[in-house]
């Protein structure tokens, strides 16, 4: 965990307010969901790894919880209590810190930040397109380059073992190792469990991965024949990317036949958000139309995806070293040139901050030379000196700190002029 600084607090709320504004933009509201969950509830579909890595504890009334590592099953908890009667499709906006006891390393914390979109009632593609579409969207805002999505399908991989008869617990384990891309010690584990017909299969499709996804398509889908669920879902991930070209995303995506997540809850297409130089993900998601009905809801089709905050300002620095978040407005720093009119700057700055003007008043009691002088290192854009000369025609000095101009103006009149600015 790790303390952030001015300037990348700065930077994270930046991308959140991106984050809020796409959840916006697309009609998604947002839900606030404890931090802490009853254990079993978010270790339920976590997946084995990510289990190993939550902080568990027990409260003063002996009840097993944690801190959230995700947000997705508190939203299918609150969607399968509390929401079950709302009009569908629901769409829901989350950010906020999530913690894993994950092995500290570049873009891998143990407190890190999310902004988290579901989409909750509809198996239709238009569903996975558009958690596609927002995601981009938002990495577009943060002003990232050459991201590219990840994309594969649980339901090819999983469609195969069920035929098979390989039980889900054998799955979650095969899915599990695929997601660490262990190929050879997953094939080990289902020599004993599936045919040499799936073993062929599942080799040729590990190989089957690229850009030009309607090539890796074709290529999936005579590998998987015979196999009809396996089928059916190739069908799907087609279905959807045609949608995204037919929508003019212009997503670049790199289809993957053998990609699996370490998270147990999927159902169909999932993906992951990279850019080149980082092998960490920056997002990840997918659809999960079960599990919404295993927290006693009814049986509810939905996707979703999580973006890290973390990981997406490390990539925009790492593209952009001297990037700074837009500032909003301008700052203005109020100086009275002695003890006497000390009383009066404070007024002075009250007044304008009631117009909306961000107004820093100088409280060190500095010569107006020094406070000068320091201002500009400050990055301060404009000084009010107040002083006893100007103040009894009710005037104040407005310095403009890049230009140097320096006019005598009302309080109000420097008002406007400020408001101009920061606007
Ligand atoms: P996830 O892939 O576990 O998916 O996490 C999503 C993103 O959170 C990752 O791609 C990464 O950017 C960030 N993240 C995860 N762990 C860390 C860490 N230790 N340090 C920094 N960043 C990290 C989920 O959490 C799913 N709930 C996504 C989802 C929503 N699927 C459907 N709906």
């Amino acid at each position: 965990m790790r303390d952030l600084l001015p300037r990348e607090a700065e930077h994270m709320r930046f991308i959140e307010s991106e984050a809020r504004e796409i959840a916006r933009l697309y009609g998604y509201q947002e839900v606030i969901t404890p931090l802490i969950e009853h254990y079993e509830l978010l270790a339920a579909k976590i997946g084995e790894e990510n289990r190993k890595r939550m902080y568990v504890f027990e409260d003063l009334g002996g009840r097993r919880v944690a801190l959230r590592p995700e947000f997705t099953a508190s939203v299918a908890r609150l969607v399968s209590t509390r929401m079950m009667t709302e009009p569908k499709p629901i769409r829901l906006f989350s950010t906020g810190s999530l913690y894993r006891y994950d092995e500290p390393q570049f873009g891998r914390y143990r407190e890190f930040w999310q902004a988290n979109y579901e989409l909750i009632g509809s198996s239709r593609p238009e569903v996975d397109a558009e958690i596609l579409s927002l995601s981009n969207d938002l990495l577009k805002k943060t002003l990232l380059e050459e991201y590219y999505f990840k994309v594969g399908h649980v339901g090819v991989l999983r469609g195969i073992l069920s035929e098979e008869g390989v039980s889900e617990t054998e799955q979650n384990r095969v899915m599990q190792m695929l997601d660490k891309k262990m190929w050879e010690e997953a094939l080990r584990i289902l020599k004993k469990l599936a045919s040499e017909r799936c073993l062929e299969t599942l080799r040729r499709l590990f190989k089957i991965s690229g850009g030009e996804w309607s090539n890796i398509i074709k290529e999936m889908r005579t590998s998987v024949e015979g196999y009809e669920k396996a089928s059916s879902a190739v069908e799907n991930l087609e279905t959807i990317l045609n949608l995204t070209s037919e929508a003019k995303m212009n997503l670049n995506v790199i289809v993957e036949a053998g990609f699996a997540r370490g998270l147990e809850y999927y159902t169909g297409m999932i993906f992951e958000v990279y850019v080149p130089g980082m092998d960490i993900a920056l997002g990840g998601g997918g659809r999960y139309d079960r599990l919404i009905e295993l927290f006693g809801g009814e049986p509810t089709p939905a996707a979703g995806v999580a973006l890290g905050i973390d990981r997406i300002m490390l990539a925009v620095r790492r593209q952009h070293p001297n990037w700074k978040p837009p500032r909003r407005g301008i700052r203005v720093l109020v100086l009275p040139v002695n003890e006497e009119v000390r009383g009066k700057a404070l007024e002075v700055s009250s007044r304008l901050r009631e117009r909306g003007i961000t107004v820093e008043a100088e409280v060190m009691g500095r010569t107006v030379s020094r406070a000068l002088s320091d201002a500009s290192k400050r990055g301060i854009s404009h000084v009010i000196i107040v002083g006893p000369k100007e103040l009894k025609e009710g005037k104040v000095a407005l310095r403009d700190m890049e230009s140097k101009e320096q006019k005598t103006v009302t309080i109000d009149e420097a008002a406007d002029i400020l408001e101009n600015y920061a606007v």
